[in-house]
């Protein structure tokens, strides 16, 4: 049966904001060494950043990047990682059982930001450390010159501050897995407190509370709850991670993890506002989805070293993603878009080796995975409001999350450019299906593009020898009187422009 999708520029949800399409560089595997900094790489720069990772990482379109952990920061030093780089110590990484060299620190990743073009989003170690320290590397980062640890960031080279703005307040504090996890009142105290004294260094901050590592955790809900409670005043973002991977055999519950997506939001958006409500206050608190992807934590890319194995650099989490993986970001992308109103920002973890877009061999070539693909398109071409579409497709029953659609869109309208975007994901594992799109509320229109991304074999996956076979390839697509008819392929993502 026929989708019928409707798009009206009066169904506004809110803006396409740029932070949707944000990332996340972690020490952690090979992401920083070897990922994105690599001496003696043939295209590494002065700075020893890799040409080949700058350019990928542009094409990407990502805007703000996450740094530096992840489960690493909460037994970071900042300070190991500023200064000659002859004298920084080399220290163990508990939570990926590794050895960091502190060859590359927060100037370095300051200045690969600047190359960049994206915005640092800046996160403190509130596993093992609190309140003086966070003041440390905010005077470090924030400050004109002047004090101790502001003048230190002069003798390392840069006068003027960063002047950073958007800050975590830990990493996944509700973790058992986490150096120094807590309680959400431990944590909820302890941020409130940290992001008081931080507002004192620096009023234009944004700062983040930790929420729950995901909706499976035990305290899920109440996490939000407590730690609002106490940090409502101080924060305005509250952060939301989420991994998915397909469990053996059940590939119909996986091509639908954004119904779980747009659930886990709800209820964040819900709790947060029930907080909003029961102690009057004025501003509401807004979601910063600071990880998300897809990630099969069971594989043995994922297994961290053990015993004496303390390895610099070592291949984690080095998943290689497929067709259906890359269909599951892209709806994830349009859960996220769909979301602008509380969605505020949000980071696709994580950017280069490590559940990675992209991959890279170390005195080698970088290359694109599946994934790579709706991240870059939809990062490029969402511009402008999104739009609400309402849809009337199939539905199709799953072992997770029980009836779902066969098909989900989003669309965007950039007013100025007189722009349209439609994305859209068919689920259906066997069945091509035709989607009508009514566009007449616009009046005249015209495709720009139609495009679609799948293949026969779902499983497919890019390597280093041939990352090209699968990309985006053109979309038959019909417009008719205002009506845009087109067959989307089984386990497929697909996005239409018109103007
Ligand atoms: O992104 C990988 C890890 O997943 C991060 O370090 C942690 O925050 C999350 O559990």
């Amino acid at each position: 049966t026929t989708t019928r999708i409707t798009v009206d520029p009066d169904f506004v949800v809110g803006p396409v904001r740029r932070r949707t399409f944000g990332s996340f560089v972690e020490h952690l595997g090979r992401c920083v060494y070897t990922g994105i900094y690599e001496p003696g790489h043939p295209t590494a720069d002065e700075d020893g950043f890799r040409g080949d990772v700058l350019e990928l990482v542009r094409e990407l379109g990502v805007s703000t990047i996450r740094y530096p952990g992840g489960n690493f920061v909460s037994n970071y030093r900042w300070e190991d990682g500023v200064g000659p780089v002859e004298d920084r110590p080399r220290r163990l990484d508990l939570a990926w059982h590794s050895t960091e060299p502190n060859a590359f620190g927060l100037d370095e990743f300051m200045k690969w930001a600047d190359k960049a073009d994206v915005e640092p989003m800046m996160a403190i170690n509130l596993g093992n450390r609190g309140i003086a320290e966070a003041l440390d590397v905010l005077e470090y980062c924030n400050v004109v010159p002047g004090t101790a640890l502001a003048d230190q960031r002069v003798a390392n080279g840069v006068k003027d501050p960063y002047r950073i703005k958007m800050w975590c307040l830990g990493n996944e504090m509700d973790g058992p897995w986490q150096v120094g996890h807590k309680t959400a009142e431990e944590y909820g105290r302890l941020a409130a407190e940290v992001g008081r004294a931080m507002r004192m260094v620096d009023s234009n901050l944004e700062l983040v509370a930790c929420g729950s590592s995901n909706t499976n955790m035990p305290t899920f809900g109440e996490w939000e709850r407590i730690v609002l409670k106490e940090t409502y005043d101080v924060v305005d973002f509250i952060s939301a991670h989420v991994y998915y991977y397909e469990d053996e055999g059940d590939l119909g519950s996986f091509l639908a993890s954004a119904v779980n997506m747009d659930d886990f939001i709800d209820g964040v958006v819900a709790t947060a506002d029930a907080v909003r409500t029961a102690d009057r206050h004025e501003k509401r608190i807004n979601i910063s989805f600071d990880e998300w992807n897809v990630w099969y934590q069971q594989r043995v890319e994922s297994k961290v070293p053990e015993g004496d194995d303390w390895p610099v650099a070592p291949r984690l989490l080095e998943d290689l993603y497929n067709v259906a993986d890359a269909v599951v970001v892209g709806n994830l992308l349009i859960s996220l878009l769909r979301h602008t109103d509380r969605v505020h920002s949000a980071s696709l973890a994580q950017l280069v080796n490590v559940i990675a877009p992209i991959m890279t061999e170390p005195n080698g070539p970088a290359w694109k995975q599946t994934i790579f693909h709706p991240f870059a398109l939809t990062s490029r071409y969402a511009q402008g409001e999104v739009l609400r579409v309402p849809l009337r497709t199939s539905t199709y029953e799953t072992a997770k999350y029980g009836e779902v659609g066969v098909v989900d869109a989003v669309a965007t309208h950039d007013v100025e450019a007189g722009e349209v975007a439609v994305f859209a994901v068919n689920r259906s594992m066997d069945s091509t299906t035709s989607i009508e799109v009514a566009l007449h509320a616009f009046g005249e229109v015209s495709v720009i593009e139609a495009v679609e991304l799948s293949n026969p074999d779902v499983k497919w996956h890019a390597t280093i020898e041939d990352s090209t076979s699968v990309e985006p390839r053109p979309l038959d697509v019909k417009l008719v009187d205002g009506v845009l008819t087109a067959d989307l392929p089984p386990v497929s993502w697909a996005m239409i422009r018109l103007s």
